[in-house]
């Protein structure tokens, strides 16, 4: 039997006062063996007996429900759930959990994924430490070697899966020298044990490759994938991982990005790159996920020819169906790099014979940091729902990763991953909710931000509803309230450089990385219309129109596209100088709200959640005030107009 030791966030009640006695579930593989194993944890008065249990689990075929897919039947106070698979009795599974955990009537009917990739990316390596990770060491790493703590994992993947998450990568798209060597025979057992963990659980797990493997590890002098040697290499190195783990997912791959290898330096297209990979591991059932994360990372910031937002779209616009049918590009969604605010990336809705899975970033990395209150679910649904306005249907973003893909199973979303080993998982105890949040959606892109962070809310904490309100309104404010006080209007990237923590106005503005704001006196903003680098053009006629005039440019992208005079009066009236000042002070405020709120749920949130949430709303509110100082005096310096308010801003 399991142990559970840690925090279980949202499956942590058992469900006892249903009318069910019994259940039965017919044997099949060791999902089941899960489902069993979850009903003793979270269902623990019922017991199993074999026919028609009280709650039955019952294999049928329809076509519809498709591998994932499951329908629940009831009758009087019998509960059926049947799928065709295993993986979808144990979705329905939890379905039924959640809703009796919350008191909701349990909806009868069909429940289908609205994304077939569901997936998390891990940015951990072998040390220990994890890439842009907030909430403690990798629950999978430890001085480079496997932890091997799988009472841990399997905690994970029981949370996972409870939303409906079915594949993970287990180590970082910066793939270091120890993590080399995962693909070699020496790492499998252990690669092995996470896998079936995983797989127990209905997720797959894929394993991120170094491309110059052939020469870091396999004693050949280049990684050119048109080489006969390095596809043997490849061959072998895949043979072999398929014999030990036959149910393995396949590769996540960064190529030539941020000073990884990749087939530029053989002089190969990024189609001939995955395509290696794609050939190889399409024999054993696997897949090749190529991030489409590619630009230049050495820029000089003196050349304004070069927009490194055009980056992705001009490597793979003309890729778009040169790729195997077991290729998936993966592309983030926006053109930089998970500011707080950005435009779709241009390549959704644009690529149109590709498969493709949109990335988001659960850990905080430019959002707070795990310090911060910052709830996600509104900046996805923005992108799900975009309308990229192109003349044919679908053009809505949730749809067409289906459409655009030459086979839709092989599209969706996947997220880099947050948690570590805090005791909490995420180190925010209410950040935990994006984790929730992102599984939910990714299974039912209806759902609203509310509903989502309701459920959270109620499955997580046993307070008043009264107090559930309290908290549904800071998360799903919060992802506003960072957008006041951080960055104006689109423009990004005025954190401390490296780091990525508090602002640093002109941190990166003279660097190589190709994220500038271009402030001088008179004003502020990337030109991207068609007057300057013309990234615009990448977007849809209607869209790229849109964008390209300022007067309808919306407000919150507006540095994103223009450079405008601090003068520039916006769509909302305001000028764009007191708008900043304006929403700085605001979003300092808000922050100041959300402490009193969570002062005024004192006594009903447990006590570790309750200190945990109260120190980090005060290192929030703390970090706020600094980027609203910074942010305000340096604009004030640059432009010398005054705030209409008169509030305090330092000179
Ligand atoms: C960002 C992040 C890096 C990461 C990269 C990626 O640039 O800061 O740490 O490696 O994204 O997505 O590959």
């Amino acid at each position: 039997m399991m142990k559970i030791n840690r925090d279980p966030c949202w499956l942590q009640g058992t469900v006892s006062n249903t009318n069910f006695k019994t259940f039965s579930i017919e044997d099949k593989d060791r999902i089941v063996t899960t489902i069993r194993e979850e009903m003793s944890i979270l269902f623990p008065d019922t017991q199993e007996i074999s026919g028609k249990g009280d709650l039955a689990f019952v294999f049928i075929q329809d076509e519809e429900l498709g591998e994932e897919g499951y329908y629940i039947e009831s009758e009087n106070s019998r509960v059926v759930i049947k799928a065709n698979c295993s993986k979808g009795l144990l979705y329905g599974f939890f379905y039924i959990y959640q809703q009796l955990r919350q008191n909701k009537p349990l909806v009868t009917g069909r429940s289908v994924p609205d994304q077939s990739f569901r997936m998390i990316n891990h940015w951990d390596n072998m040390d220990g430490s994890i890439e842009r990770g907030y909430a403690g060491d990798s629950i999978f790493y430890k001085d480079n070697t496997f932890r091997r703590d799988y009472d841990l994992v399997r905690q994970y993947a029981r949370l996972l899966a409870s939303v409906g998450i079915n594949a993970l990568s287990i180590n970082n798209v910066n793939v270091h020298e120890v993590e080399t060597r995962l693909i070699l025979e020496s790492s499998l057992p252990d690669v092995k044990m996470l896998n079936d963990i995983f797989a127990a659980y209905g997720i797959k797990t894929f394993l991120s490759i170094n491309f110059a493997a052939p020469k870091k590890i396999g004693g050949l002098h280049t990684a050119d994938p048109l080489d006969e040697k390095v596809i043997e290499f490849w061959e072998n190195t895949i043979a072999k991982i398929y014999q030990v783990i036959p149910d393995f997912g396949g590769f996540v791959i960064k190529a030539d990005s941020e000073g990884e290898p990749g087939p530029f330096a053989y002089g190969r297209g990024h189609d001939e790159g995955a395509n290696l990979f794609g050939r190889i591991l399409g024999k054993f059932g696997g897949l090749c996920i190529w991030r489409c994360f590619v630009y230049d990372c050495a820029q000089d910031w003196r050349d304004r020819s070069i927009d490194r937002a055009r980056a992705a779209y001009d490597h793979f616009l003309p890729l778009d169906g040169k790729f195997d049918d077991n290729v998936i590009l993966q592309i983030k969604l926006g053109a930089l790099d998970f500011q707080v605010i950005e435009p779709l990336s241009p390549l959704f809705g644009a690529l149109r014979h590709t498969n493709q899975i949109i990335e988001f970033q659960l850990t905080q990395e430019y959002t707070g940091q795990q310090r911060a209150i910052y709830y996600q679910v509104p900046v996805w649904k923005e992108v799900l729902d975009f309308d990229t306005k192109y003349d044919y249907e679908p053009s809505i973003v949730k749809k067409l990763l289906k459409t655009n893909s030459v086979n839709p199973k092989l599209s969706g979303i996947c997220a880099v991953g947050v948690v570590g080993m805090d005791d909490n998982w995420t180190h925010h105890k209410l950040m935990q909710s994006n984790i929730y949040a992102y599984g939910r959606l990714c299974w039912d892109n209806q759902l609203s931000s509310e509903e989502i962070a309701q459920e959270w809310s109620s499955l997580t904490f046993s307070i008043s509803q009264k107090a559930h309100e309290k908290i549904v309104s800071m998360l799903t404010t919060s992802r506003e309230t960072y957008r006041l006080y951080n960055a104006p209007n689109g423009v990004g990237f005025m954190c401390k450089p490296n780091v990525h923590y508090g602002p640093s106005i002109d941190g990166y503005e003279y660097d190589r990385w190709g994220t500038y704001h271009f402030a001088d006196r008179n004003g502020i903003g990337n030109d991207r219309t068609l007057n300057g680098t013309k990234y615009v053009q990448q977007y849809s006629p209607t869209r790229c129109q849109e964008y390209n005039d300022v007067t309808t440019c919306p407000d919150e992208f507006l540095l994103w596209f223009h450079h405008v005079p601090y003068e520039h009066v916006l769509q909302n009236g305001k000028t764009l100088i007191q708008d900043i000042y304006d929403n700085h002070f605001d979003g300092v405020q808000r922050v100041a709200d959300y402490q009193k709120i969570w002062e005024s749920l004192s006594g009903e949130i447990d006590l570790v959640s309750f200190k945990n949430v109260r120190e980090l709303l005060k290192e929030q509110y703390e970090m706020a005030v600094e980027w609203r100082d910074q942010v305000n005096t340096y604009f004030y310096r640059k432009s010398g107009v005054v705030d209409e308010k008169d509030r305090k801003i330092y000179e």
